[in-house]
């Protein structure tokens, strides 16, 4: 992937100024940007069973309409007033998760995944709002992009039940983008893109989780794990003469004892490293049919020609204190001091050569780490 040109600005500058904050469109932010994808080779993807995708379209009386994948073909939605949304694109093509490499600025757990559309002249989702934030860049063809900023006057509109969207605004930024253009959007700042011309979009999406998200998952693991399992003590309690209150005492137990099960730092950690490396779409995983065996892994290693690649779109971090941990599509893999230079590595999910790993495996734990990722399926061989 090429350089981004930020021209007056860089990624401090941006974080500072524009993210979370205002809008941003950076004109030829890619020069000479080349499509990682064909519209023919994302149509193809939207016929695939486990690909999220749709089409909304508007019928000539301009009436909103949606319709969900796996799609058989397309004939039937004309030449114009539609479009085409793919999800998690970059799980399905390493050239689109590619892209994803001038953002990497924010942290990997941040990032959440590129969703590519296909529009034909007019084609457009509508008006509306997203809760993350996105960054979008133009590909092939012509788009009119309008962005306004927050407006608690905008009225919520529901042209049809799968459809959110929002009234007319005014628009801080009214480009018509083309090919290289990026455009940064904050959450809940209201869009609308329209194309001039069959456009491609990819659209890079960020990952906030919200205290409903994580309570939940929280809960979730203690479930799984069979803990926070011990009841209220309350050996101290003294008489009351008001058995109908629930008194301030109490409830700072009830609330210090929840407290308690979060104020853990491993236990906490593992919750947090897991639930951001869970991935919200399909993946291409594909377990070996029979495991690959120590010796197996050595003759691979001395292999000039083998090259180690993560499954497109996995996520993988790590945490570093108070234990170190790699985690990856959602599993935590406890790490040992000789384990931390590979697994960060790992955790970065670039491909990497034989004679680049065979340095690390003169340690035995770093082929145990090795052979597990493998045999897992979330890093294969080609
Ligand atoms: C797109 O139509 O390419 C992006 C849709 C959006 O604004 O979220
Ligand atoms: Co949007």
């Amino acid at each position: 992937m090429k350089q981004l040109n930020w021209g007056e600005l860089t990624p401090a500058l941006f974080l500072e100024q524009y993210w979370q904050k205002k809008p941003l469109l950076i004109k030829n932010a890619f020069s000479n940007f080349e499509d990682p994808i064909s519209a023919d080779e994302l149509a193809g993807l939207a016929m695939e069973q486990e690909i999220e995708s749709r089409i909304i379209s508007q019928s000539p009386s301009k009436e909103w309409q949606v319709s969900h994948g796996p799609f058989e073909s397309f004939e039937q939605f004309g030449e114009s007033y539609w479009t085409l949304l793919v999800q998690a694109v970059n799980n399905w093509s390493a050239q689109t998760h590619a892209l994803l490499s001038p953002f990497r600025f924010i942290p990997n757990w941040r990032i959440d995944d590129i969703m590519v559309s296909f529009s034909t002249p007019r084609g457009g989702v509508g008006a509306h709002l997203d809760q993350y934030d996105v960054f979008i860049i133009q590909g092939e063809g012509k788009r009119h992009w309008q962005i306004g900023a927050p407006d608690p006057s905008l009225q919520a509109l529901l042209p049809h039940p799968d459809l959110k969207q929002v009234s007319d605004f005014t628009p801080v930024i009214d480009v018509i983008t083309e090919p290289g253009d990026l455009l940064y959007i904050p959450p809940n700042h209201p869009h609308n893109g329209y194309a001039i011309e069959n456009s491609l979009n990819y659209s890079i999406g960020f990952q906030a989780p919200n205290s409903q998200d994580l309570w939940s998952g929280f809960a979730d693991k203690l479930l799984d794990e069979d803990s926070g399992t011990t009841r209220l003590n309350d050996a101290d309690r003294q008489p009351t003469e008001s058995p109908e209150v629930l008194s301030w005492q109490d409830i700072g137990k009830i609330k210090s004892m929840m407290l308690q099960t979060l104020d853990n730092e491993a236990g906490f950690n593992d919750f947090v490293g897991r639930f951001l490396t869970q991935s919200h779409h399909a993946l291409e995983i594909l377990i070996p049919v029979t495991p690959i065996s120590e010796s197996q892994l050595a003759e691979l290693l001395d292999d000039e020609q083998v090259q180690f690649i993560p499954v497109s779109g996995i996520k993988a971090l790590l945490i570093e204190s108070p234990n170190k941990c790699l985690y990856i599509n959602g599993e935590s893999i406890p790490l040992d001091e000789d384990n931390q230079a590979l697994a960060s590595v790992l955790a970065k999910s670039r491909s990497l050569t034989a004679i680049k790993l065979k340095g690390f495996t003169d340690s035995l734990k770093n082929k145990e780490l090795l052979s597990k990722i493998l045999n897992k399926g979330y890093w294969y061989i080609e």
